[in-house]
């Protein structure tokens, strides 16, 4: 069941719990993440960022996560994940994502504030969400850049949250994209302050590598949705090099079989994590 993605936050609001969004390349992560979605009832969240779209086209696997989400048994929304361009923004949007984010954490307050508002219009036309960030979460999205963390000022998130109108703000914490070099240690203190100043659903990028009770910190505390890449990506290359040293992979479409898995194995993982389980029919 395809859903907008304000309908599982604003559930999760009303718990402890946090939804999964986890980003995908293929089919078979797709296959893999609804697999373990629909195996424990939980909601779920399919996205996919504009840098990977080098790889995976958007015009190819977007109406492809639009057809398995809405072939789902469970509530799924699809998203757009730092989205850094108009162009690919309404992109999605048209294929039928049911959100966007616009990624301008790069830029200068003023500039994120007028660029997230015009995304805010945009989104309106088609139904659908719109998350943005502020401060800058470490690392980049496709691992090419050294970004350096820059907490999120709780000023600055009232004051973005009132102009903009966005539906759920991304915030940096201590958080990076990436596998962290150092276990990482959020900044609970930050996150505190702007949950109690600002009323919308807040999101953690940089999921890979944050401790289990930090997750349950988080998610008892505001954050709402959790995105996982590079957990992802790790779980389904050790699934294939598993099955290929145990002798598994006879031809192609054990090769398939054993990404599924790895996909399945991380989401299912998470969404433990997350108190996820058994969501599905709150929604
Ligand atoms: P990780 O790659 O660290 O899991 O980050 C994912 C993310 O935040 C995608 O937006």
């Amino acid at each position: 069941m395809l859903y907008n993605i304000k309908a599982l936050l604003e559930k999760a609001r009303e718990g402890r719990w946090a939804v999964g969004s986890f980003s995908v390349a293929n089919m078979e992560m797709v296959l893999g993440v609804l697999k373990a979605a629909e195996e424990t009832q939980s909601p779920v969240i399919l996205q996919i960022a504009e840098v990977r779209l080098k790889q995976s086209p958007l015009e190819i696997i977007g109406p492809l996560m639009v057809a398995a989400a809405k072939n789902a048994s469970v509530p799924v929304a699809v998203h757009f994940d730092h989205g850094l361009t108009f162009e690919k923004i309404k992109q999605a949007l048209e294929i039928g994502f049911t959100s966007v984010m616009f990624d301008g954490s790069h830029l200068p307050l003023e500039e994120n504030i007028e660029k997230t508002k015009e995304t805010v219009a945009l989104a309106l036309r088609y139904g659908a969400a719109v998350e943005a960030e502020i401060g800058c979460v470490g690392g980049s999205e496709d691992g090419s850049e050294e970004i350096a963390i820059n907490c999120t000022s709780p000023a600055q998130a009232v004051e973005f949250v009132e102009e903009t109108q966005v539906d759920a703000l991304a915030i940096a914490i201590g958080n990076a994209h990436g596998n962290y070099k150092q276990t990482p240690h959020l900044r609970f203190d930050i996150l505190e302050e702007i949950r109690t100043k600002v009323d919308v659903p807040l999101v953690l990028h940089g999921g890979t590598g944050i401790l289990p009770e930090e997750f349950k910190k988080c998610r008892e505390n505001g954050i709402k949705k959790i995105n996982i890449a590079t957990a992802t990506f790790d779980s389904v290359q050790q699934s294939v090099k598993k099955a290929y040293a145990e002798g598994k992979i006879k031809g192609y479409y054990d090769l398939q079989a054993a990404e599924v898995e790895g996909a399945y194995v991380n989401a299912l993982k998470h969404i433990e994590i997350f108190d996820c389980a058994g969501k599905a029919q709150l929604i």
